[in-house]
């Protein structure tokens, strides 16, 4: 099959999130048995780390309402089947971030995914199946079956973050460059704004999600962030699958970014992995249980709960907690504040580290992710690999992936109630743990020999590609 796979991120091109990961993990899966091309922007810096891209064809014109804008495709081919095209235009690619920056969306959002979307439509109908991801090409199925270019490729699309859905005013709706009467509730029109989201729901073949928990959740008013009744509609054609993991990327042996290897056989290395991230936090090594995070610092994570937990108990309880994230600018003020009240407990780095990421991961005693909701969540998936026992709000794929330690099997802390004094429990049983070494020992070799590998999950998106 000819499989093409359009989406705003993808490792290790660019990456904000999971988003960048997941296409990744399963594209070079399905590679190995169809041919894929992943369409993805040219942002800023890839050329740098990639010199040998190749432009294909020529330039082309698109327009986005009255205006004209010129793109063009670069070529890079990491593999035999796989084929990564990369859209050119620097000014709306050619930019500090990749949706923002100091915490603030670009205010041309929506005009760069439309042009982006009408650049995947132009290839889409010489590929069997087209898969979109998110709200910034959910508008190539409306693009395709309402546009000039008709073609009998099948659209899947994918729901990462039912949160963002790329809502504006209804006048961008003319970027589309559509007859306005589809400018209506059973398409784009949404409350009286333009909402891409909506638009991939209404057009879209089949809708998956990354978890079967999240695809249960937002068919609830709770956690469907408006949409629920156009998924409700839907349901017939939603699947939740939970999304694997590259461990070629993601593995304690041979790892360049880690200061020691270590396996569930011997977890010695991990203590060597522990004693350099302190150093590179400036904490002092003392045997102390270690919490950590790595993430976008959005509303959807929870982190301001946490640091409310984190401030009740760092006074009375030995532990120490890093934290790597950006995004949100008044999160990053908290932070500091908490770094500044427990100098010697707590290390905190502002920014975008994908090394230090991992080597958190190696580090960590305890992952803490006390999101108030999470689609799917990859870092727990990654923290199980490397020896790290998650501690989860049970919400979406956390609940799916991480089972309670008061179970045989449990491999991770789970608390059921997003409240912060269900988290402070919850810490409180991790630092308990801590002091239990043979159970700790149990419960981090269970998560080591798990496989959540992406071939798994890859043959259930071929299952739906061939239907
Ligand atoms: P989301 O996609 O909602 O951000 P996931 O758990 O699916 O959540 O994926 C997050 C991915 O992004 C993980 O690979 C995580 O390590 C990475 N990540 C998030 N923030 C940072 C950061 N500041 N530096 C490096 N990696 C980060
Ligand atoms: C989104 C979700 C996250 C998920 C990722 C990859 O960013 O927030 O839970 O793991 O997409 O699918």
């Amino acid at each position: 099959m000819r499989i093409l796979q359009a989406v705003s991120e993808f490792f290790p091109y660019s990456k904000t999130g999971g988003l960048a990961d997941m296409v990744a993990g399963l594209s070079g899966a399905l590679a190995q048995n169809h041919e894929v091309t992943v369409a993805t922007p040219l942002y800023r810096g890839i050329r740098e780390q990639f010199p040998d891209l190749e432009a294909i064809g020529e330039e082309f014109d698109l327009p986005l309402g009255n205006g004209k804008f010129t793109g063009r495709w670069w070529r890079h081919q990491p593999s035999p089947n796989l084929t990564v095209l990369l859209l050119e235009n620097d000014a709306f690619y050619n930019r500090p971030g990749i949706y923002m920056e100091h915490g603030k969306g670009y205010w041309d959002n929506p005009e760069r995914f439309v042009f982006f979307s009408k650049a995947v439509a132009r290839l889409a109908p010489d590929f069997d199946v087209t898969h979109l991801h998110d709200w910034q090409t959910a508008i190539v199925p409306m693009l395709l079956k309402e546009g000039a270019g008709k073609g009998t490729t099948r659209m899947v699309f994918t729901i990462h973050n039912l949160a963002y859905q790329g809502a504006c005013d209804a006048d961008r709706f003319a970027l589309t460059n559509l007859p306005a009467k589809l400018f209506h509730e059973r398409g784009p029109e949404h409350f009286g704004s333009l909402n891409f989201m909506k638009a991939g729901l209404h057009y879209a073949d089949v809708i998956t999600t990354v978890s079967p928990q999240y695809a249960q959740e937002i068919l609830t008013e709770e956690f469907g962030e408006g949409l629920s009744g156009e998924l409700q509609k839907r349901q017939d054609r939603l699947t939740g699958i939970l999304n694997g993991v590259d461990y070629a990327e993601w593995r304690t042996q041979g790892n360049p970014h880690l200061a020691a290897e270590y396996d569930s056989g011997n977890l010695s290395g991990k203590a060597t992995c522990k004693t350099q991230l302190l150093k590179i936090f400036g904490l002092p090594n003392q045997d102390l249980p270690l919490l950590a995070v790595v993430s976008r610092l959005a509303e959807q994570k929870g982190i301001g709960q946490m640091v409310e937990a984190l401030t009740e108990l760092l006074p009375d309880n030995q532990f120490q907690f890093v934290l790597l994230g950006s995004g949100d600018e008044a999160l990053e003020v908290v932070l500091h504040q908490l770094q500044a009240a427990f100098p010697a407990k707590v290390g905190v780095k502002i920014g975008y580290n994908q090394s230090l990421s991992h080597k958190i991961e190696a580090a960590a005693d305890f992952f803490l992710m006390p999101s108030r909701f999470e689609p799917c969540g990859l870092n727990q998936l990654y923290s199980l690999r490397y020896g790290t026992t998650p501690i989860v709000h049970a919400v979406g794929g956390l609940k799916d992936s991480i089972t309670d330690i008061q179970n045989p099997e449990g491999n991770g802390i789970r608390y059921e109630k997003f409240e912060a004094s269900e988290l402070i429990t919850a810490i409180q049983r991790a630092l308990k743990l801590y002091r239990d070494s043979h159970k700790l020992n149990q419960v981090r070799k269970i998560g080591m020999k798990q496989d959540f590998s992406w071939p798994i999950a890859a043959e259930k998106f071929n299952a739906i590609y061939a239907q």
